[in-house]
């Protein structure tokens, strides 16, 4: 594949800090308080702001290939139905029915022309127009082109579903909210892999103590010492930060393969494990010849949900290949554990008063930076951008 001037770039700074045995720093070690993680007050803001108002993957592209294809999603707290209309456009409604509320689709997945709610049968088009009320006397007078299923901002952007869980005042740009990324989303051709494995997990922790699991490479030789240790440089990574977004390259020891030779004959996918963050809590986890989508949703103060998504270039049909994919999906999920693990343990610790703070360290430079991202959209500074 093509490499990037992006990541030509990150190798010549790989191949620099290696040889002057430093890596990406930032000036400062920040302090975050701990009241972030145990706030009650804080995760409901949170819940209010992150993850009612920026897009959140809910899916892969194969998940809604034909029309008529739908899921639901229920993770976020908002209850979403997700459909491939019969001209084939993506769409997200509220998964509410508009008659008294009852949950329209009580299906995980599946194909359906329209959608009968089982209280009373009121039913919507794939379209989320209201289509038909039983006994329609009873409802004489009332506006059916008003009562479709309320509609919420959804797209398919780099072969995944992005669905935004609230209805903005005005439409949102995606495109410009995942510009930064889109030369390195577009080059991966996820719509094109396919959904090797679903994994669904619900964790006693903070979102936060998830998500800064795989925000830092520093701890990778320390809590994964048997596991992924070996198969990365020790905390060498570059962060490419583009504000809310961050690219972070972790590179594989092979890396110095390609020192003194010519930086056109580069190759980038072989030689690094790259975690993108996406905000507010998307990653997109490229590993040399698989990928991770990952999102991690809180569902208290001291839980979440983590969801994950193996995306593999082709189905796998033969023996070895199924047999390779499963050992490194066996091998991830020990991984994750090995964090989960330690997160959940931190939790435990939390309300002790041992520290006031947290410390993340000049190294430590996705958690600052993930930190930042938060605070500006809290404070109504990082807004989705508007279209027009
Ligand atoms: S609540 Fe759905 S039809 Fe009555
Ligand atoms: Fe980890």
């Amino acid at each position: 594949m093509r490499i990037t001037a992006e990541e030509q770039k990150i190798i010549q700074e790989i191949l620099d800090m290696a040889e002057r045995k430093t890596t990406h720093m930032l000036p400062e070690v920040m302090e975050n308080p701990v009241t972030r993680y145990t706030d009650p007050a804080q995760v409901a803001r949170e819940i209010d702001v992150l993850f009612r108002q920026f897009p959140i993957v809910m899916g892969h592209a194969s998940d809604v290939a034909q029309p008529g294809d739908f899921f639901t999603h229920d993770a976020t707290g908002v209850p979403v139905l997700v459909t491939r209309d019969n001209d084939g456009t993506l769409r997200a409604f509220l998964n509410v029915c508009r008659h008294r509320g009852a949950r329209v689709e009580g299906k995980e997945c599946g194909h359906a022309r329209t959608f009968s709610c089982p209280y009373h049968s009121w039913t919507y088009g794939l379209d989320g127009k209201l289509r038909g009320i039983p006994q329609p006397a009873g409802f004489e007078g009332v506006e059916r082109s008003q009562l479709g299923l309320v509609e919420l901002p959804a797209w398919e952007r780099f072969g995944l579903i992005w669905v935004m869980p609230s209805v903005p005042q005005a439409p949102v740009d995606i495109d410009a909210w995942l510009a930064p990324m889109a030369e390195q989303l577009q080059g991966l051709d996820l719509g094109g892999h396919h959904v090797f494995r679903k994994w669904e997990l619900r964790k006693n922790m903070s979102w936060r103590l998830l998500l800064e699991g795989f925000q830092e490479s520093y701890h990778f030789c320390h809590a994964h010492r048997e596991t992924a240790c070996s198969a990365y440089l020790d905390n060498q990574s570059v962060h490419l930060n583009f504000n809310p977004h961050v690219r972070h390259a972790v590179p594989l020891p092979k890396i110095e393969e390609l020192r003194g030779t010519a930086p056109e004959t580069w190759e980038y996918r072989p030689y690094f494990l790259t975690q993108n963050y996406l905000f507010p809590a998307n990653f997109v986890q490229v590993q040399t010849d698989h990928v991770y989508i990952h999102t991690v949703i809180p569902t208290g103060v001291d839980s979440c949900i983590f969801q994950c998504m193996m995306l593999t270039p082709e189905e796998p049909v033969s023996e070895k290949a199924l047999r390779y994919y499963t050992k490194n999906f066996d091998l991830i999920r020990v991984v994750f554990n090995e964090d989960f693990e330690i997160g959940e343990g931190i939790q435990k610790g939390l309300n002790t008063g041992a520290n006031a703070h947290f410390l993340f360290g000049k190294y430590e430079c996705g958690l600052q930076f993930g930190q930042r991202a938060i605070d500006a959209a809290l404070d109504g500074q990082l807004k989705m951008p508007s279209l027009g």
